[in-house]
């Protein structure tokens, strides 16, 4: 759901409605080429390779690295993702789908799914408008989003558009008023869940990371800066925080399938 929501943000203009019809203002509004879309533009993006294939257009390769990669040899990440792949949908044909029902509670929370857009931090890194971008798209699927303790995004500013959708990680900081005042500030703009993250104990040797020197303070190499560069819609944005105004966009669904 990260990856739809973030998607609308950054590739509203990409998703391919040029040379279809546009059937009212919204739609036209989409077929505003939009620069670095090359890859998928005049296509919908449909499935999570294509998101990937987008990011990668949209993002300088340190940042993309960022989102993509996991911890030393990524053998766990691996495993995971091969895990998730095993996985087999059994599909029953000739049944009642009248009391079909996906929906849950999680923590006495209502969701239409059970799924909820697990806590991530910078995820301004990718487009200054994120947290709210993929908080409106829990919203808008009835189901949560976890406000990361380090996200680049105030708890207030995500509960703007998801007042009843907003769950809090907490982080417990060195200094324990830190911590309280995050949790006065989750209570204060209705918050009731709190999520704790049970962390490793030292920060992961993110590899890729650590190449492109995306650490505290940065040291990527130069060639990172040159490809900084090819980005323009990317650089532009981080350096200006300008978020694309994505409350008026329509769902990007492509039309049904016929046949
Ligand atoms: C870009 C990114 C940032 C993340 N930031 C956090 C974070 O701030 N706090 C946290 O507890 N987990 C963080 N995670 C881990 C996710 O919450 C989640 O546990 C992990 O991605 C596994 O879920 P998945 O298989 O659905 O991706 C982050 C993951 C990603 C991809």
């Amino acid at each position: 759901m990260a990856a739809e929501s973030w998607s609308r943000a950054t590739h509203g203009q990409c998703c391919g409605t040029r040379g279809m019809s546009a059937p009212n203002n919204s739609w036209r509004k989409l077929s505003r080429p939009h620069i670095g879309a090359g890859l998928l533009r005049n296509k919908w993006i449909v499935s999570i390779d294509d998101y990937r294939k987008a990011s990668r257009r949209q993002l300088p390769k340190m940042i993309s690295d960022y989102l993509e990669g996991g911890a030393l040899d990524e053998t766990t990440m691996r495993a995971n993702e091969d895990r998730f792949d095993a996985l087999m949908l059994r599909q029953r044909s000739m049944v009642d789908l009248r009391g079909l029902n996906t929906s849950t509670t999680v923590l006495g929370h209502s969701l239409a799914m059970p799924l909820m857009v697990a806590p991530m931090g910078m995820l301004t890194i990718f487009h200054p408008g994120s947290d709210p971008a993929v908080a409106r798209a829990a919203v808008r699927a009835g189901s949560i989003f976890i406000h990361s303790a380090w996200a680049g995004c105030s708890l207030e500013e995500v509960a703007k558009v998801a007042p009843n959708n907003l769950w809090a990680q907490i982080a417990f900081w060195k200094d324990p008023e830190e911590t309280a005042s995050y949790i006065n500030r989750a209570r204060a703009v209705g918050v009731e869940t709190l999520v704790v993250a049970g962390d490793v104990g030292s920060s992961s040797k993110r590899e890729r990371d650590l190449h492109h020197g995306l650490s505290m303070p940065p040291r990527p190499p130069v060639a990172d800066y040159f490809n900084a560069a090819t980005r323009p819609a990317w650089l532009w944005r981080w350096l200006t925080g300008a978020q694309d105004d994505v409350r008026e966009l329509p769902d990007q669904r492509p039309p049904a399938a016929h046949g």
